[in-house]
């Protein structure tokens, strides 16, 4: 998605600016801008490319001035040149904007705005909001004390998801948010005795990341507030409204995971955060237990459990219905968030659903970022059809965990990697955990299963790196890859399928083992790579059975397993771990070739072409 962030104070703005945009650069991009103020003047520079190469090109963070705008852009209305990339400036020259989100009105406030006489030089939808800004009968630009009017007055024509940040040649810094992050980082703030909040400088960014490493302190905006950030007596005043008025906000600390941003000693953010894992598993198997009590409480009362997640999360959703099924012997619907609302008849629950003995429907929402929209709007329809909303989230802070009745953190620190992977496992682990948990308040005792030490089992998956990074060199030429399985494991094959897709570009597939006789064995001849999940379970014995049938096809065969067998050309090994928890290691092979794999052919694995970590729009 579009990232946005802001600087206002007594640094040197493009700096920081460009800085935070690399953190943010996650995110997605294509394009990259800065505007800044220099001698009341805005001054804009931006260019097609990430932000190190515009960068390098059009010297950004040379820009003078103490105040500024950046963006990365991640294209959804109009293509990817120069003339798109915002900032956006209006007519007059005297605002520029950096937008994220979709205006969805923007025809129609485009026609109205060229009538009367504007001069539209992009094809965006984010365009109209720089000259909305100068048209408005209190334009911004011009009356600095009926800013909040007619920042008001602006956000109740745009229709959409937004979340903007507008400067004004004066150095005034103003937005808004609806459905899309918005969070503004205060350095030394304070609060005067009228209640207003003050600082020295302020970063207005999508992500704190983008600036945690300056301030620890933020103010989040609520959908629908707008914000203006302006030169005071006292500093810099932040005054936040919403359409009943001044809004009075407090200041957070945001929390202290967010710190470790860096990629060490490591050459890309996703095999560090693979490494990661040998604590990200353990965090999250160890959550706080009152909480992980209440959403157990809370599944056990509940009439319907229904689960939700898009992409990895989805996945994780997927594992929850096994986890369910198998430990605690309870069911429950998954449904990929993007079909929610197609889904939505047979999960329609009429007014009895808060029946005596429970609290009715519970949707359980599993999201990373907390931020997707499929799954936001999951969450609201669910909520409008009289569901509980629990979630599991790894940023305590986003939206879904705002809109939730109970949230559970996964705890695994920030993901910067586009690919999910430790947030995956971490996913996995804490459902795991709720469902024994579960297991134990039903007095299922015999569920109880000892954990053991999840670091040295994903310690020793890691030594064999280098094995799996030789066996990525030998199959780095494969057009397709088929991963296949049986039972939960197939939910661990469709997780590995994605990790190839999206870092190595390589076309993967997960077939359920049973299913190659039903059509897919026509695909498989010679130049085959099938990837075989085959543990040493319940579903071993069948799985050599189709391991027989796309070797004999003369098919390359990497097991996966505990096991060793002559039908493998090679092996990547799963140590000894508990069989049940098997699946939740099981990925880590998978994730390490994928890597591996998108370094042979020349991939960044942290930022896939065409996609993005936080997937805001629709
Ligand atoms: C896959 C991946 C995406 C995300 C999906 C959901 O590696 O990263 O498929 O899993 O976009 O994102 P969250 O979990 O933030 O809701």
């Amino acid at each position: 998605m579009c990232s946005i962030i802001a600087y206002k104070g007594y640094r040197d703005a493009a700096p920081l600016i460009v800085r935070g945009l690399s953190m943010m650069e996650y995110r997605g991009y294509d394009s990259v801008g800065l505007a800044t103020v220099h001698n009341s003047r805005l001054v804009v520079r931006k260019g097609v490319g990430n932000v190190g190469h515009v960068n390098a090109r059009l010297n950004l963070d040379g820009m003078y001035g103490s105040v500024g705008i950046g963006h990365t852009r991640w294209a959804t209305h109009g293509v990817v040149n120069d003339i798109n990339a915002h900032p956006h400036v209006s007519c007059d020259g005297r605002v520029a904007v950096v937008h994220n989100g979709i205006v969805e009105n923007h025809v129609e406030l485009r026609s109205m705005l060229t009538t009367r006489g504007h001069i539209f030089r992009s094809e965006t939808d984010s365009e109209v909001i720089a000259h909305l800004l100068e048209y408005l009968p209190t334009p911004v630009v011009y009356d600095g004390n009926s800013i909040s009017k007619a920042l008001l007055d602006l956000t109740s024509m745009l229709s959409g998801s937004y979340s903007f940040v507008a400067l004004v040649h004066d150095g005034t810094l103003v937005g808004a948010r609806n459905h899309e992050p918005l969070i503004i980082g205060l350095g030394n703030p304070r609060k005067g005795r009228d209640g207003m909040l003050f600082a020295d400088e302020c970063f207005i960014a999508s992500d704190v990341l983008a600036f945690i490493g300056h301030t620890d302190k933020a103010v989040f905006l609520a959908d629908g507030e707008a914000f203006i950030v302006r030169e005071a007596q006292k500093g810099l005043s932040i005054e936040v409204y919403d359409r009943h008025g001044k809004v009075a906000k407090d200041v957070t600390q945001v929390a202290w995971e967010f710190a470790d941003i860096d990629k060490g000693r490591f050459a890309h953010y996703t095999i560090k955060e693979i490494h990661e894992q040998r604590d990200t598993i353990s965090r999250a198997f160890s959550i706080e237990g009152s909480r992980v009590h209440e959403v157990v409480r809370t599944l056990l009362a509940s009439r319907r459990i229904v689960v939700t997640g898009s992409g990895s999360s989805y996945h994780a959703a997927l594992m929850a219905k096994h986890l369910l099924s198998r430990i605690c012997m309870v069911g429950c619907d998954v449904v990929v968030a993007s079909e929610f609302l197609y889904s939505m008849d047979t999960h329609y629950v009429d007014d009895d659903s808060n029946c005596d003995h429970g609290v009715g429907p519970v949707l359980l929402a599993v999201s990373q970022s907390g931020e997707t929209a499929d799954v936001l709007d999951a969450v609201r329809m669910a909520r409008s059809k009289g569901f509980r909303i629990l979630s599991l989230v790894n940023s305590p802070l986003s939206t879904l965990a705002r809109e939730s009745d109970l949230f559970l953190s996964i705890n695994a620190g920030p993901e910067i990697g586009v690919a999910a992977t430790k947030s995956f496992t971490a996913q996995v682990a804490l459902l795991y955990r709720i469902c024994m948990e579960m297991a134990k308040a039903m007095g299922r005792s015999t569920m109880e299963i000892d954990i053991g030490n999840p670091s040295m089992h994903v310690g020793s998956i890691l030594e064999g790196e280098e094995h799996i990074a030789s066996t990525a060199e030998r199959i780095k030429d494969a057009s397709s890859v088929y991963i296949i399985a049986k039972g939960i494991h197939h939910v661990i094959a469709l997780e590995g399928a994605l990790k190839l897709k999206e870092l190595a570009y390589v076309h993967a597939e997960a077939i359920h083992a049973g299913e190659l006789k039903h059509g897919p064995l026509a695909l498989i001849d010679g130049k085959s790579v099938v990837i075989a999940l085959n543990p040493m379970d319940q579903t071993y014995r069948d799985m050599l059975t189709s391991v027989h049938e796309v070797k004999s096809r003369g098919a390359y065969i990497i097991g996966i397993s505990d096991a060793e067998s002559s039908l493998y050309d090679t092996i990547l090994a799963i140590p000894g771990v508990e069989p049940l928890l098997y699946p939740l290691y099981e990925v880590i092979p998978l994730q390490l070739l994928a890597y591996h794999m998108a370094l042979k052919r020349d991939c960044n694995p942290d930022y896939p072409r065409n996609l993005a970590k936080s997937v805001t729009v629709k």
